[in-house]
């Protein structure tokens, strides 16, 4: 019975030092200490011994069981410290680790475009205006001395959505809904940035682009007025040495009216894809605004005159920028918008 229970002894406390973690720690416990436990069993079946016997084997047994909460206890401090160290390794931060950058965004070519015309204009004392790009015939014809039938109609080839509404083929219906909001014959100095369509697809045309309108209307307006006005213009967004061309044109809705070329900046005016070899690129047409025009906006053609003209801003950027290829603008290219 001794021998046993020391061998017993022996095989416990070997257990117990070989257990990996708490789990098996607490298994090897119960199997030993617990209440169906080996050595729990040897002192319930205490009865069985003789007289001499039975208080030396419980001592014995008692003895043992000390030893083995002893080794019990030293194991879980030791376990437990190792386990705190796997889950303090496991959520340390490296921090020499490069950091994470977040792509910060930037202004398109074509908005960026867009407010450098708009702040050089607002510096010269315009305000902003805006229409609808869902617009109706009136508006974007009628209202514009294109009636109805006008073989002018076709110089901008339309998205109709019904017969009466369309996707607005230029900014110049803000025109006269701008002078119909205003006291009849008051001054106006406005542009009108926006989008507008057409079926146009190449090079140098996209089905939608970006004008921005410019309208004065005041007592004494010349066109003198307009040719500063548009050369001042020019000239801060493209600088002195550009060359600005006057080239007379017609639209219903001025008169005289003049489409404005500047020298190409792709090929200094020798020719090229993106000037059709003519040196020359049109950015805006402009004009005297037309009588009729006024009259219909309740304005007196005898008592106020003015000039409007409306400018391509794809045009401009393209110019600005140096780029041959208009739909560059809008395929997304991030390679391509990084660059600005
Ligand atoms: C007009 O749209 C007139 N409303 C301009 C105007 C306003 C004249 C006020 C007189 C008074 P035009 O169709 O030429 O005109 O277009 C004006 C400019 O828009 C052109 O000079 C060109 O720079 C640009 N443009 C025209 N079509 C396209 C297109 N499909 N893609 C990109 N730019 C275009
Ligand atoms: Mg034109």
């Amino acid at each position: 019975m001794e021998k046993e229970l020391m061998s017993l002894h022996q095989q416990a406390a070997q257990e117990l030092s070989a257990v990996n973690d708490l789990n098996e720690l607490q298994d090897a416990k119960v199997k030993y200490l617990g209440k169906k436990g080996i050595l729990t069993g040897i002192l319930r079946n205490m009865g069985n011994l003789s007289k001499e016997e039975r208080p030396r084997i419980g001592q014995m047994v008692n003895d043992i069981r000390i030893k083995l909460e002893d080794i019990i206890t030293g194991r879980t401090e030791e376990l437990k410290e190792k386990e705190l160290l796997i889950k303090l390794k496991s959520e340390t931060i490296d921090v020499t680790l490069p950091g994470r950058r977040t792509n910060l965004g930037h202004k398109h070519p074509i908005t960026l475009t867009m407010d450098n015309i708009k702040n050089t204009f607002m510096r010269m004392g315009f305000t902003v205006a805006e229409g609808p790009e869902i617009e109706n015939d009136y508006y974007n014809f009628e209202a514009l001395n294109l009636p109805k039938d006008h073989p002018a109609r076709d110089m901008q080839d339309s998205f109709y959505i019904t017969p009466e509404f369309l996707l607005r083929t230029h900014t110049s219906p803000v025109q006269a809904r701008t002078m119909q909001s205003c006291e009849p014959n008051s001054p106006v100095r406005v542009i009108v940035p926006g989008k507008v369509y057409r079926r146009d697809y190449d090079a140098t045309h996209s089905p939608m682009f970006h004008q921005v309108e410019g309208l004065v209307v005041d007592n004494g307006i010349r066109f003198s007025d307009l040719k500063g006005t548009l050369e001042l213009f020019i000239h801060e967004i493209f600088g002195s040495d550009v060359n600005v061309r006057f080239r007379s044109s017609f639209f219903p809705f001025t008169e005289p009216s003049a489409e404005v070329d500047i020298s190409c900046v792709m090929c200094k005016g020798k020719g090229c894809r993106v000037c059709s070899g003519t040196g020359w690129l049109e950015i805006l047409g402009s004009g005297m605004v037309h009588p009729r025009v006024l009259e219909m906006s309740n304005y007196d053609p005898e008592l106020v005159s003015g000039f409007a003209f409306g400018m391509g801003v794809e045009r401009i950027a393209m110019l600005v920028y140096g780029i041959d290829d208009l739909r560059l603008f809008y395929d997304n290219d991030l390679r391509f918008l990084r660059q600005f």
